[in-house]
């Protein structure tokens, strides 16, 4: 915005503001979007049309029980969003291919109902106590919210791993693979559900894997999770945080999304540093950022600013935040925490347009 010399008023820049004011609806719908795909997922309207459509609101209707004046409305933001295809020959919606691995298939890495779950599970439950720690500078814990982001979290980021973690991920750690192969002994720090640890003890039977997270709700799933896979012998899970987990002499020390939500990194690495053999390795994924905040202004940039606001940041200050990295802390930063924690080589193994890899050795 400029001002007017003559005038003192500042001059409108026309374009920009319909440009802005277009992001703003756009915004609006996406906002909605939470719930409206919330509704589909539980409702089963997505899946349906996924295996049975094309559906028109009527048969939709029928077909999963619901009201047919509340479905044709949802169709129709669903279809004005590009998330549901509509026929206007026919007055049918259906899901094209792509609609599909987006909303109704669970085992694409492209599925995105975990992502709106979790949004909702924030709105629902702590959104208020957010709003209040931004003027009084505490933190808000993962074990304050809502069940949902829990089973969310798991939903949104297992896709992924299951295609990457074993086949992609893990032979790009120097030497790691047939360490794991031949019998490695590993703790998956900050595991949640468990589903990383769940992978990688199926992949490689001779090795050894404890899951350790210091949320005793996440740990009871895991350990469900495990005798659900059929593997709970073979892995095991310690409530614990990341900086008084048991154990000593690891091959492996795998962080998936956690580290930065940790309120002392640094004491988090001298205690990974502890607990690692000398020849050991602490395999670190990250959230994809870049160095500079420039450059992390972009969409997936935004979504991750986002998850930080509400998520990532407010957990690290629950626990002292010093410093509260932020999930867009990028492989710099990240490298200096290692270091101070007594870490002297840092390598980003691999990378994925949302994913960082990196390798880190003592
Ligand atoms: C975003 S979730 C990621 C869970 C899992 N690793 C995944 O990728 O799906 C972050 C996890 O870090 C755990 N966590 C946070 N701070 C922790 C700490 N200080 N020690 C151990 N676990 C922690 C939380 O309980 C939560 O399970």
């Amino acid at each position: 915005m400029t001002t007017d010399n003559r005038t003192g008023q500042d001059q409108i820049n026309e374009e920009k503001l319909d440009e802005l004011v277009g992001t703003a609806i756009n915004d609006l719908g996406g906002a909605f979007q939470a719930a409206l795909a919330e509704i589909g997922d539980w409702l089963g309207l997505y899946a349906a049309l996924a295996d049975a459509g094309p559906f028109t609101s009527t048969e939709l209707a029928e077909h999963t029980d619901t009201h047919e004046r509340y479905v044709r409305e949802w169709l129709r933001s669903q279809a004005a969003g590009g998330y549901v295809t509509y026929d206007p020959e026919t007055d049918r919606y259906s899901l094209s291919p792509e609609q599909r691995l987006v909303l109704a298939n669970e085992e694409s890495p492209t599925f995105m109902l975990g992502g709106f779950q979790g949004t909702n599970a924030i709105i629902a439950e702590v959104q208020d106590d957010i709003e209040a720690a931004f003027q009084t500078g505490d933190g808000v814990g993962w074990h304050e919210h809502h069940p949902e982001l829990f089973s969310a979290t798991e939903r949104f980021y297992k896709p992924g791993y299951a295609a990457s973690l074993i086949s992609e991920w893990i032979p790009t750690l120097d030497g790691m693979e047939t360490k794991l192969e031949n019998g490695a002994r590993v703790a998956d720090v900050g595991c949640g559900y468990g589903a990383t640890t769940i992978l990688m003890a199926e992949a490689y039977p001779e090795s050894t894997f404890v899951g350790i997270d210091y949320h005793d709700h996440s740990i009871d799933m895991a350990r469900e999770r495990a005798e659900e896979a059929g593997i709970a012998e073979r892995v095991s899970f310690e409530a614990a945080t990341a900086k008084s987990y048991n154990g000593a002499e690891y091959d492996l020390v795998t962080m998936f999304d956690c580290f930065h939500d940790m309120g002392d990194p640094v004491g988090v690495a001298a205690h990974v540093r502890e607990t690692l053999a000398d020849d050991g390795t602490w395999m670190l994924v990250e959230p994809f950022a870049n160095d500079q905040v420039e450059d992390n202004l972009n969409p997936v940039g935004r979504v991750f600013y986002a998850f930080s606001t509400m998520i990532c940041t407010p957990n690290s200050l629950d626990q002292g935040g010093n410093p509260a990295l932020g999930a867009q802390a990028g492989a710099a930063r990240l490298r200096e925490v290692a270091t101070e924690g007594g870490f002297t080589r840092f390598r980003r193994a691999t990378e994925t347009p949302v994913n960082l890899v990196l390798e880190v050795k003592p």
